[in-house]
C-alpha cells in the first residue's frame, strides 16, 4: 500500500467526540496510515468552562492531544473530522480552525485530498445528518473527496448512520458497535486515499 497520512481533526467538549476521534486514529492507524490526532483551539473562556464539570473534566483528560494546526492539514492524504452537533450544525470551536485555512485553500494545498467525518448529539435525531452535511459543505469548497462510510460493511447495519459516524451521547458513552464503525469508516477512508495515492499523475491538477 502507498504511504498514507491521517490527520484525525476533532473538537469535543465533553468527551463523546473525542473518544469517536480515538477509534477513528485507532482504525486508520490498523489501515497501515501514519496518524495524527489533533483537537482544534478552545474559544470559550476558562471561566464558562468551569461551570460545566464535565467539560473541565474532558479539558483537563485532554489536556496530551496536540492542537490541530494547518501543518497537519498540509500534510495529511486523508483528513478525518469530528464535531459535537451544536444546534444541527458543525461546532464553533471546529468552525473557527476551518476558517483560518484560507491562504492554505487558497495555495491549492486542501484540494484532492480524502475527507470524511463524524459527530455525536445528544439525541438520535438532534441534527447528525444535518451536521455531517454542513461538513460536507466544506470539503466541496476545498475540492475533497467525500469518502462516506455508507452500508460498506455489516456493523454499518447496526450502527446505521451511511454519512459518518455519529453517536447519542444521551444514550451514554460509545460502545462497541458505535466505536466498531468509527474504525471502519476510518480504514474506508485510508484505503481510498491509498488507492488514489497509487494511481495519482501529477499532471491532474493535484498537488503531489
Ligand atoms: C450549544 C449547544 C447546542 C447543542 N445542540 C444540539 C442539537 O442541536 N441536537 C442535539 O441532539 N444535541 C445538541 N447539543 C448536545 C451536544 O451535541 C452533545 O452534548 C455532544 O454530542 C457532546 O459531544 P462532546 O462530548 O464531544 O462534547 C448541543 C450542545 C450545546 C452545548
Amino acid at each position: 500500500m502507498q504511504p498514507v497520512n491521517a490527520a484525525v481533526v476533532y473538537y469535543s467538549a465533553t468527551g463523546t467526540v473525542h473518544a469517536l476521534a480515538a477509534a477513528v486514529a485507532e482504525g486508520a492507524e490498523k489501515a497501515g496510515a501514519t496518524v495524527r490526532l489533533r483537537k482544534v483551539a478552545e474559544t470559550v473562556p476558562e471561566s464558562i468552562i468551569g461551570g460545566n464539570p464535565a467539560w473541565a473534566a474532558h479539558v483537563s483528560a485532554s489536556a496530551d492531544v496536540a492542537g490541530a494546526t494547518l501543518d497537519d492539514l498540509d500534510w495529511a492524504d486523508v483528513v478525518l473530522v469530528g464535531t459535537p452537533t451544536r444546534f444541527g450544525n458543525v461546532s464553533a470551536q471546529l468552525k473557527a480552525f476551518i476558517d483560518s485555512t484560507g491562504p492554505l485553500w487558497f495555495s491549492g494545498g486542501l484540494a484532492g485530498k480524502v475527507y470524511t467525518a463524524f459527530t455525536a448529539s445528544n439525541t438520535a435525531h438532534g441534527g447528525q445528518e444535518s451536521t455531517l452535511l454542513a461538513l460536507a459543505n466544506v470539503f466541496y469548497h476545498w475540492g475533497g473527496i467525500i469518502v462516506p462510510p455508507g452500508y460498506t460493511d455489516p456493523i454499518q447495519f447496526r450502527s446505521g448512520n451511511p454519512y459518518g459516524t455519529s453517536h447519542a451521547t444521551g444514550d451514554g458513552p460509545p460502545g462497541d458497535v458505535v466505536l466498531q464503525a468509527a474504525r471502519h469508516q476510518a480504514r474506508r477512508a485510508v484505503e481510498t486515499a491509498a488507492a488514489l495515492k497509487a494511481g495519482r499523475l501529477p499532471e491532474n491538477g493535484v498537488r503531489a
